[in-house]
């Protein structure tokens, strides 16, 4: 290989380099952004439920680690419509919106 068709070579190695490295950063920020976002929404829920909605000692408030996605998701949207009646979640559910509660479910729904 001559040194101009090596320098060309090199360039194109280079760009080809650059161009992975910043999609996988980006790709990595963008995964982070999201799991920061879905546990922000879920750390909302821990000052009742507890940790991951594991609940908490002597408190009254129910546990929810047990329940699926699926169910989660129910019960919210049974909150929000007034389907399901109680002291604090009829109003608190009303305050997400079905994609908020959505990512909620998904983060917070026990894992089979
Ligand atoms: C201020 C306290 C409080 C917060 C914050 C809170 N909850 Fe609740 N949650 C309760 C109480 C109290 C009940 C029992 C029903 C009622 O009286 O409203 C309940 C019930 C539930 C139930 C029904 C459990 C069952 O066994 O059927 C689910 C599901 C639930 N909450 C999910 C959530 C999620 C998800 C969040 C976060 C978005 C959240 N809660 C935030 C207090 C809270």
């Amino acid at each position: 290989m001559n040194f101009k068709k090596y320098m060309s070579f090199r360039a194109i190695a280079i760009t080809f380099f650059s161009c992975l490295c910043f999609n996988v950063s980006v790709t990595a920020q963008t995964k982070s952004a999201q799991d920061l976002y879905q546990r922000s929404l879920a750390a909302t829920c821990a000052n009742c439920h507890g940790t991951d909605g594991k609940g908490q000692e002597n408190a009254s408030m129910p546990k929810i680690d047990q329940l699926t996605s699926e169910q989660l998701l129910t019960q919210l949207k049974a909150f929000k419509s007034g389907a399901r009646t109680g002291t604090i979640m009829p109003q608190l559910a009303k305050g997400y919106t079905d994609e908020q509660m959505q990512t909620i479910a998904d983060y917070l729904g026990k894992k089979q």
